[in-house]
C-alpha cells in the first residue's frame, strides 16, 4: 500500500512500474478525484504503462464520480479491469466491507493466473 500523503509521487511511480496490478483509491471531492490522486493519475497517464490490471475504489457523500473518473483513465491506458470498481458512501458497513474483501479476492485470483 502506498500513501500519496506520505510518499513522493515518483517513488510510488517506481513501484507502479514494477507492478502487475494497480489499485487506486480516492474519495469524491467537488464532483471529481481527490487532487493528490488526480496528480498521481496525471503523472501516470504521461508514462502510459501498458499491460496492467486496474481497479478503482473510493468513498463518497452524494455523487461519487471519482471511481468512474479513475476507471476512465485506466481504460484510456488500455488496462484490463476484470473487477468492477467499488464506491462506498461515507463509512463502510459490514456488508460493504465484505464486498471490498470479495473484490480483493477476485483480483488476487486474476493476478495469480497471470
Ligand atoms: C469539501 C468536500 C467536498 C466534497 N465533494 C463531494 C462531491 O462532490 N461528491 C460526493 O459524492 N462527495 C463529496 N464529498 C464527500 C466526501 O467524498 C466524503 O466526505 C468522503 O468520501 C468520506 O470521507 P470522510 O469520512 O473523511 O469525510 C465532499 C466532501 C468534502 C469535505
Amino acid at each position: 500500500m502506498r500513501n500519496l500523503k506520505t510518499l513522493h509521487i515518483s517513488d510510488i511511480m517506481a513501484d507502479v512500474l514494477r507492478s502487475k496490478a494497480i489499485l487506486v483509491g480516492s474519495p469524491t471531492l467537488n464532483n471529481g478525484i481527490f487532487p493528490p490522486v488526480g496528480a498521481f493519475l496525471t503523472y501516470l497517464k504521461g508514462l502510459r504503462p501498458k499491460n496492467r490490471i486496474g481497479f478503482a475504489f473510493g468513498s463518497y457523500g452524494w455523487g461519487g464520480q471519482a471511481v468512474k473518473e479513475m476507471e476512465t483513465i485506466m481504460n484510456d491506458l488500455g488496462w484490463d479491469m476484470p473487477v468492477e470498481g467499488v464506491k462506498i458512501q461515507y463509512i463502510p458497513d459490514e456488508e460493504e466491507l465484505d464486498k471490498v474483501k470479495e473484490a480483493g479476492k477476485k483480483l488476487g485470483e486474476v493476478i495469480k493466473k497471470e
